[in-house]
């Protein structure tokens, strides 16, 4: 009997993950079917006991459920707890739900593994303290990082999250126009602001020609970010497809057991710069 999969999310209808579990359906003969589901926050609950009655086998989950759903769950995974968000969900014969998060995993295996940048020993900033940040930090600072700098608009969210993480003592946060003297080799766009056209008051002497740029968004086009990032003399700047597409692979690998080759859906996806 075919599998059934999905990703919940509101608005869901951009979602390019049904393309990308589709394919790595066919590329491992797995027998499952991935459908999208539009489900508005204040029907969460609801229309996801319906989905498990249904009898879906595992969702992703995206914005803007995913710190929701952690209180859902039956069981979160460590890396789920430490990023208070739940991108997998796998649900067993009964019903129950076992929650994952594989956005960090999936941003490592794009940089190191698809890009080839290297992290251990390097100077990294994050640009954001929000939800998509909390997912990321763990596994930056696990891969080896000489030292992970968190700047945001709303400082205190900066300073809680490394605050997090206290007993590493190469975290620290400051506001964006702290980081007019820091230098960095790696840049991680963790905010929204491009969502609507706009890039925050980063200053531009955090850029060269020497550091790494990476946004987490994506986009069919340039992002705002990473147009900002070359347009002050970055020489590479990578929009997040390889990232989505990893943590995809990730998410699969939970649910079936065998890891799809991501090369050819991420030779189909816009090209990172
Ligand atoms: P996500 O889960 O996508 O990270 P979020 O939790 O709402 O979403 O966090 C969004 C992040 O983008 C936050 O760091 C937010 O800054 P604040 O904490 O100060 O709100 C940042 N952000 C969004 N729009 C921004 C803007 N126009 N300028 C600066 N930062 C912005």
């Amino acid at each position: 009997m075919t599998d059934r999969y999905g990703v919940i999310g509101h608005p869901i209808a951009h979602s390019k993950s049904p393309v990308i579990h589709r394919q790595f359906a066919t590329q491992t003969r797995q027998d499952l079917s991935y459908e999208a589901f539009d489900i508005a926050p204040d029907e969460l609950t609801q229309e996801l006991n319906t989905l498990i009655e249904s009898g879906v086998k595992g969702l992703n989950v995206t914005v803007p459920h995913k710190n929701a759903v952690a209180d859902l769950i039956d069981e979160l995974s460590e890396r789920a707890r430490r990023a208070g968000a739940v991108n997998t969900i796998s649900i067993d014969h009964n019903g129950a739900m076992k929650g994952d998060n594989t956005d960090g995993i999936g941003l490592i295996r794009d940089l190191t593994k698809n890009l080839d940048i290297k992290l251990e020993n390097q100077r990294l900033l994050i640009l954001g303290a929000g939800g998509a940040t909390r997912g990321i930090v763990q596994p930056l600072l696990e891969a080896g990082s000489a030292s992970l700098h968190i700047a945001n608009r709303t400082v205190q969210k900066a300073k809680d999250l490394a605050e997090q993480f206290a007993d590493c003592d190469n975290i620290s946060a400051c506001r964006f126009d702290e980081l007019r003297e820091l230098q960095f080799d790696l840049i991680i766009n963790a905010t929204s602001a491009g969502l609507s056209g706009e890039v925050p008051p980063f200053p531009e002497s955090i850029i060269d020609a020497d550091v790494t740029c990476y946004d987490l968004s994506y986009s069919m086009s340039d992002t705002p970010f990473c147009a900002w990032a070359r347009e002050h003399g970055a020489a590479v700047a990578h929009q997040g497809w390889g990232m989505l597409v990893e943590q995809a692979a990730e998410s699969f690998l939970i649910w079936r057991g065998v890891r799809p080759d991501t090369a050819q859906i991420r030779s189909m996806l816009p090209k990172s710069h």
